[in-house]
């Protein structure tokens, strides 16, 4: 089987490295990949945005399956041009991507099918939406959530503690700050207790959870500091315990199917729950139609089946059948970037000790990395997601830094606490 795998992430990577795991793989392409994925397969330079240019590339090679990463081709449409050109792909459909590319549309899915979730309103101005943030505060609210309503890489969600803060953040997205996203924006009720990450396996007829995991999105230590795309991640994560889960499955992802398959969706793919795990039980924070990044990341590396195999099935709807087997260890993903992340970097400094890291035993995956000069160097901001599993969160977390240590480049930065929370519940 030949596989493309579409994105230059970190995700990108643990996918291409998972899936050449399959016996049934021959090949693995990467479009357009990174440093590090073109060390080990084949990367083609042909941009995530150029979907006309993608399909022909897998018709010309033949490509029996490809896996669409990020989630910017999934909204654009991706699997619609795949499809219509015959090709297999995974993944939802231009419209079911809306799950992700539109909160509005997906707030409206969870009243519809009943899956917990905070309370909302939606407005398409600036003054009424920032009355009723006055007014909530009036009544009492210890704080609210404010939501672009589109793709805004992460940034077009602030969660605020003050009307002033919040009223502040949301003339700046009717001000243009976040493009056409902020021309419709969410304010949510704030949802209090711990996150956590739930990846889901849809073929429109069965929904299968993967291994759970938490990430890090805050920059700083203790969870502090300014959102991210994640700083580090761990699977599997003791906040979800066999009690939550079990509310999560009857009442989030069942749920789910009974809509995907009430609305026709043409889902056959990745949902990524993002729940706070609350007093009252787990709510749905926001839906993703694709792996969660750097979550994956430590998913993967529990991961004891053929990935290949499992989304092969995905995408011929026999999801049923899959065997998904999972390694009792745990896994502890380490995210390095660069200094000023998330907002300006210095990019271009020499990446070293990769090949020590490797040596112990750790598996560094590479998001912002390219090559110039024949050396690695960094280019974006989250740069590598370094990797380790070990019998215990304890020891993942030991084997993790120790190679993570071994990484060194100008201003690199790494927060020294991931995998606390399941340290603290051990
Ligand atoms: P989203 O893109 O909707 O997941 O929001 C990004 C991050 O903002 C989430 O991972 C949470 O940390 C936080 N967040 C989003 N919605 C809420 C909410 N209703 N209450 C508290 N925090 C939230
Ligand atoms: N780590 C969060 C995300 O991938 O959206």
């Amino acid at each position: 089987m030949k596989i493309l795998v579409v994105g230059n992430g970190g995700r990108e990577h643990v996918l291409c490295w998972k899936l050449a795991q399959s016996p049934k793989v021959s090949k693995v392409f990467c479009a357009p990949g990174n440093a590090g994925i073109a060390e080990e397969f084949e990367c083609v330079d042909i941009p995530v945005s150029d979907l006309n240019g993608l399909a022909e590339f897998a018709k010309e090679q033949r490509i029996d399956l490809t896996v669409a990463g990020p989630e910017a081709p999934l909204c654009d449409g991706i699997v619609d041009v795949f499809r219509a050109a015959g090709l297999k792909i995974f993944g939802p459909d231009k419209y079911a991507a809306q799950l992700e590319g539109s909160k509005d549309f997906a707030k409206n899915f969870m009243i519809k099918y009943n899956i917990p979730a905070a309370k909302s309103k939606t407005f398409n101005a600036f003054e009424p939406a920032a009355e009723y943030i006055n007014s909530e505060f009036a009544a009492g609210e210890q704080g609210i959530v404010i939501k672009a309503d589109g793709l805004a890489a992460g940034k077009g969600v602030l969660v605020a503690d003050c009307a002033v803060d919040a009223i502040e953040f949301l003339k700046g997205c009717f001000d243009g700050a976040f493009g056409e996203s902020g021309n419709r924006v969410l304010v949510e009720e704030c949802l209090f207790g711990e996150e956590a990450s739930i990846l889901a396996l849809v073929d429109g007829k069965t929904i299968t959870p993967l291994a759970s995991s938490q990430d890090h999105k805050r920059l700083l230590e203790n969870d502090g500091g300014p959102n991210t795309g994640g700083m580090g991640a761990y699977s599997p994560a003791p906040v979800v315990d066999k009690n939550i889960m079990e509310q999560v499955t009857s009442q989030v992802l069942d749920n789910f199917l009974v809509g995907v398959k009430t609305e026709q969706l043409d889902f056959k793919g990745l949902l990524f729950v993002g729940i706070m795990v609350t007093d009252k039980g787990p709510k749905v924070l926001e839906f993703n139609v694709r792996f969660g990044d750097p979550e994956v990341q430590a998913v993967m590396m529990r991961l004891e089946s053929d990935l290949a195999d499992i989304i092969m099935k995905v995408v011929d709807g026999e999801l049923a059948d899959a065997a998904i087997e999972w390694s009792d260890d745990c896994a502890v993903c380490v995210v390095i970037a660069s200094g000023g992340y998330p907002v300006a970097y210095e990019k271009g400094y020499e990446i070293t000790g990769l090949d020590a890291a490797a040596a112990t035993g750790a598996k560094v995956f590479h998001a912002g990395t390219s090559k110039a000069d024949g050396k690695i160097v960094n280019t974006g901001g989250r740069v590598l997601g370094v990797t380790a599993k070990g019998s215990d969160i304890k020891t993942a977390i030991s084997n993790a830094y120790s190679a993570v240590e071994k990484i060194h480049w100008q201003n690199c930065i790494y927060r020294k606490d991931i995998a606390y929370r399941a340290l603290a519940r051990t």
